[in-house]
């Protein structure tokens, strides 16, 4: 049987089932509970509760101290509902109430999408895990200090592994250890979320999304999370690439599109063979010629910053308005690190 959650002062609603932690349901339904450990110890998941709740496995609230006890306070993530809850919580609206954190974590699986496209998965270790809004990046530290920056491409509910889509910078200092030599079981420190590239939920804008190469991660995360939450507006999905082996992820997003009748998917590309019937050229060219007038619209564009900057001529050329631009600038490191 479940229980239906309400949250206060937000409003979200969603059901938690039998076995399932309120913790757990939260981000399941796309809400973004606070969270930081997800095991009890930490104390982010902290808030007020009224209704029936039983703590799973015998936990112990170490992290409240006796006042928020007497106040009802409850830790989310090993609580379970036993009646219908209503809960007084600040739900993360923005990247500045997320704590940043350095964890080591392990590659569990390596894929081939393209010949220089390789998709990672991360597990976080048993005690730990990351917060994210859809659409920031982690860094991955090395032991050198150096630092390498790769987007998170899953969402927020569908978080077991951190997936990122690494492209292969020939001569690069990391991206060839991806290549030729990581196996699984890998150990990777990272650092995150980053960014202030994320879907703002709270705009009924219709949205045009621009993703340039790789620059399709963080844009999964977002669209994926956009459906999780039911978002009604259109979303216009643009994804700029040389040839068409290289839309790596294409039958995902031809599915989101069949799916989703508020989801249209337009690949271009740069570099076309013979025979495609698609569109071709940039892909900002793209954009401009289907949409004269951006002024009610959101944009999120990802990738090189070649095409970032070609796409933000869409302030001055197609009356988007400045803040209702986001971009992921996809800079190479190594550029301003000087020759190694
Ligand atoms: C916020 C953010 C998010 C990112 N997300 C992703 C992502 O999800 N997926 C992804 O694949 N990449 C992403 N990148 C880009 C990624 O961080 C770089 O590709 C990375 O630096 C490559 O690391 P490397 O050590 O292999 O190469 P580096 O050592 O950093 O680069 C080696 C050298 O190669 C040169 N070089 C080689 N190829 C190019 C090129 N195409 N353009 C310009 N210079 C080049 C540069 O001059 C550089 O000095 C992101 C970057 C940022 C800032
Ligand atoms: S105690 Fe850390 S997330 Fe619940």
């Amino acid at each position: 049987m479940a229980n239906r959650i309400e949250l206060q002062p937000s409003g979200h609603q969603f059901e938690s089932k039998a076995g399932e932690n309120i913790l757990e349901s939260a981000l399941e339904h796309g809400v973004a509970f606070p969270y930081g450990c997800k095991n009890g110890f930490c104390g982010a998941c902290k808030a007020k509760v009224s209704g029936d709740y039983e703590y799973q496995d015998e936990y112990k609230p170490q992290p409240l101290t006796e006042e928020e006890l007497d106040e009802g306070v409850v830790i989310c993530c090993k609580a379970e509902a036993k009646s219908d809850l209503t809960i007084e919580v600040e739900v993360v609206k923005g990247a500045d109430e997320i704590k940043v954190h350095t964890m080591p974590t392990k590659v569990v699986k390596m894929e081939k999408l393209a010949d220089d496209v390789v998709r990672l998965y991360l597990k976080t270790p048993d005690n730990e895990s990351m917060q994210f809004l859809a659409g920031q990046y982690i860094e991955v530290l090395m032991e050198d200090g150096k630092r390498r920056a790769f987007s998170i491409a899953n969402a927020p509910h569908n978080n077991d592994a951190i997936e990122l889509h690494i492209r292969l910078v020939e001569g690069g200092y990391f991206t060839p250890h991806v290549f030729n030599e990581m196996t699984e079981k890998e150990i990777l420190r990272i650092e995150g979320p980053l960014g202030g590239f994320y879907l703002r939920e709270d705009s009924r804008n219709d949205i045009v999304m621009v993703a340039g190469g790789t620059g399709f991660a963080p844009i999964k995360g977002i669209i994926e999370h956009a459906i999780e939450l039911g978002m009604k507006q259109t979303i216009h999905l643009y994804w700029g690439v040389r040839g068409e082996k290289d839309i790596y992820l294409k039958e995902l997003a031809e599915q989101w599109a069949a799916e989703h009748e508020n989801i249209n998917f337009v690949p271009v590309l740069s570099d076309a063979a013979e025979g495609w019937e698609g569109r071709t050229g940039y892909v900002h060219e793209a954009v401009f010629e289907d949409f004269y007038d951006l002024s009610g619209r959101d944009l999120y564009v990802a990738g090189p910053p070649v095409m970032v900057n070609a796409c933000k001529e869409a302030c001055t050329q197609r009356k988007l308005p400045e803040k209702r631009f986001y971009s992921d600038s996809f800079e190479i490191a190594g550029k301003s690190e000087g020759k190694k």
